[in-house]
């Protein structure tokens, strides 16, 4: 059998000759003695016109076929330059495989995309999400490239975790399924000593404390994997479980975080842009009309680099009425984040050093005692994608910090150790998977980016 994409990729070498594809139908047309088949064979965005007559045995049954039947069809490549499709497949045999009924779903009328989402189980089937899981695939492969390229480690961090490493709200509990016999404490709690861990445990909202062991081991590292978050907030760009990439860098400070990220970012546009022109047209086309322009304007631009008490005073200049009024200390909103890519800067913005109070445990603390060495990254269209910041190296200052914060030293022994023996500078951040990839295509929801979205109340599929 012949893949759909070879044939696009080297229609001239196939011109004249027998081929066979396998496929599902997309649309049917026919006239009295001939008709016209799109098939998708799933190899490929696009699909391939099969054209037949009725010298077939079966023309009438064909002619009948419903959309997504599954056939087997043999045939000569013919090559139709000036013609609307470069080339079309001329039958000499159809074997219908699966047949359809009138009442798939997925009818060649334009869908919403909160419908499709009530078809997780179909909507691969259609264009824009046969276009967006491709992306996402190709996202997922130059991220691996970017690090290999590099010579970092790829390391697998645990996904059920006895540590919280962001304390940044709600985690998934993680005890054994028997409920009835779920040992208690005299309270009625959950007794985590006669659990299956001996303790009590979660799955992990982030890999970072485990990379940066790594890290302290193998220098440059990196993370790619599901995380978990209890998000109760009901937004377009926050899921239960997402994917997350995290870098951690030894000997590297804010400045070499950001230039990582950036370079990073900056390679996943092109090479899915390369490797993805027919899904990327379409996403141009028909999701984001300034798509193109925006992704072109990013990769050939630096970004800008300022700090949080600089976007403080942009915003509070700004004349704009924020639902959220601004004032030092507070995390930024994403309607900040948007104003300050999209109506000031046009491009993505670092926003550097953070008040201390709004970021987590392990973020090294700055000179002026208030702000710690953080970056987000923002970009327009989406808001936040990465979260990092140099960490904590001085075991002192992040021992006053964890007391402060009412962490308790026992539970991070092992990460404390990291400062004892050997420490040194290191850096690193977490870039949300999901929201890449709606910055890449265009989607305005995260549940449009992810197969099977965990959102509140959503895990039927
Ligand atoms: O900013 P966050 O919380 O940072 C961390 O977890 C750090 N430990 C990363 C590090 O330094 N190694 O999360 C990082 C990114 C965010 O910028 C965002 O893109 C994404 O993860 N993210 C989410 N994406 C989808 N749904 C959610 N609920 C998300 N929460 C965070
Ligand atoms: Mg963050």
């Amino acid at each position: 059998t012949t893949l759909v994409k070879q044939i696009y990729r080297d229609a001239e070498s196939f011109g004249g000759k027998e081929v066979k594809v396998s496929g599902w139908v997309r649309t049917v047309r026919d006239s009295k003695v001939f008709g016209f088949i799109e098939l998708n064979d799933g190899s490929f965005f696009k699909n391939i016109q099969i054209v037949f007559d009725e010298s077939l045995e079966n023309f009438k049954e064909i002619t009948k076929l419903s959309v997504s039947s599954s056939i087997v069809v043999e045939g000569i490549l013919e090559l139709t330059p000036g013609a609307k499709q470069p080339f079309e497949i001329k039958a000499r045999k159809i074997v219908i495989e699966g047949t359809s009924t009138p009442e798939y779903p997925l009818q060649k009328k334009r869908h919403t995309l909160e419908y499709l989402r009530t078809i997780a189980h179909l909507r691969p089937r259609s264009n824009t999400f046969s276009a967006v899981f491709r992306v996402r695939s190709l996202a997922a492969y130059a991220i691996h490239k970017f690090f290999q390229e590099r010579g970092f480690v790829y390391v697998h961090t645990p996904i059920i975790t006895g540590s919280d490493a962001e304390g940044a709200g709600a985690m998934f509990r993680v005890t054994t399924l028997d409920l009835r016999d779920t040992p208690r404490t005299p309270e009625g709690d959950i007794d985590f000593s006669q659990d299956f861990f001996e303790k009590e445990t979660n799955l992990t909202v982030s890999g970072q404390l485990e990379a940066e062991t790594f890290a302290l081991a193998f220098r440059n590292v990196y993370t790619f994997g599901p995380t978990f978050r209890a998000e109760k907030s009901n937004t377009a760009r926050h899921a239960a479980e997402f994917w997350m990439i995290e870098p951690e860098v030894a000997f590297a400070d804010l400045e070499d975080n950001m230039r990582l990220a950036e370079d990073m970012v900056k390679y996943i546009i092109t090479y899915v842009m390369e490797n993805a022109p027919e899904e990327m047209e379409f996403f141009n086309k028909f999701i984001d009309t300034g798509l193109f322009d925006r992704l072109n304007n990013i990769v050939n631009s630096d970004f800008e680099r300022i700090t949080y008490t600089e976007a403080v005073d942009i915003l509070k200049k700004s004349g704009e009425k924020f639902e959220y009024p601004v004032e030092w200390g507070m995390d930024l909103q994403t309607e900040h984040e948007r104003y300050i890519t999209e109506k000031v800067f046009k491009k993505p913005v670092f926003v550097i050093n953070y008040p201390k109070d709004i970021k987590a445990f392990y973020m090294r603390l700055n000179d002026d005692g208030k702000t710690v060495a953080a970056m987000d990254l923002l970009v327009p269209g989406v808001g936040e994608i990465i979260g990092g910041s140099q960490r904590e190296e001085r075991l002192d200052v992040l021992e006053k910090r964890m007391e402060e914060l009412g962490l308790k030293k026992e539970d991070y022994w092992w990460y404390l150790e990291l400062r004892k023996y050997g420490g040194t500078k290191h850096s690193g951040y977490g870039l949300g998977f999901e929201r890449m990839i709606m910055y890449l295509t265009g989607m305005s929801n995260i549940r449009d980016v992810i197969p099977f979205p965990r959102t509140t109340g959503n895990a039927e599929f």
